[in-house]
């Protein structure tokens, strides 16, 4: 029978059926991945903003584009973590404290996409072996996303 976990301060009464344990493991799995996208949001508009050359048009929708669908990542995450009754990110801080992209205002895009699957691929790997199909199935589009960006 489903039931709800608690996972902190906060916890959300929602169906699970996922144990305390797996519902902490994920959510300290996915928080550091919202920070991340968070970081990556900001890279990206930082691109946006501050491309220049000949193609600068293109590159300048092409970077808007994608950091609309890097912003909506970090509402699917974090909201993936309430749903399981886990809490999320609070503010800057947070993000600043979770995050493990290197600010490098200086570097490629593409090494910031790299980066973060990369890590997303490490962090999520357990849930892969695990029973939260969500999360899984979650992760497969977030990787095949950053499969087409990088
Ligand atoms: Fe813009």
């Amino acid at each position: 029978m489903a039931h709800s976990r608690a996972a902190g301060s906060a916890a959300l009464h929602t169906p699970t059926d996922l144990s305390a344990d797996a519902t902490s493991a994920v959510t300290e799995v996915l928080n550091p991945l919202v920070a991340d996208a968070f970081a990556l949001y900001v890279k990206t508009k930082n691109f946006h903003w501050h491309v220049t050359g000949p193609h600068f048009r293109d590159y300048h929708l092409l970077l808007d584009e994608q950091g609309d669908q890097i912003f909506a990542m970090t509402d699917m995450l974090a909201e993936r973590v309430r749903k399981i009754g886990g809490n999320t990110l609070r503010s800057i801080g947070h993000i600043t404290k979770l995050k493990r992209i290197v600010d490098n205002d200086d570097g490629g895009q593409q090494v910031v996409h790299r980066q973060h699957a990369r890590s997303a691929r490490r962090r999520v790997a357990p849930q892969r072996r695990g029973d939260d199909e969500p999360t899984r199935s979650f992760y497969r589009r977030d990787r095949e996303a950053h499969l087409v960006s990088v």
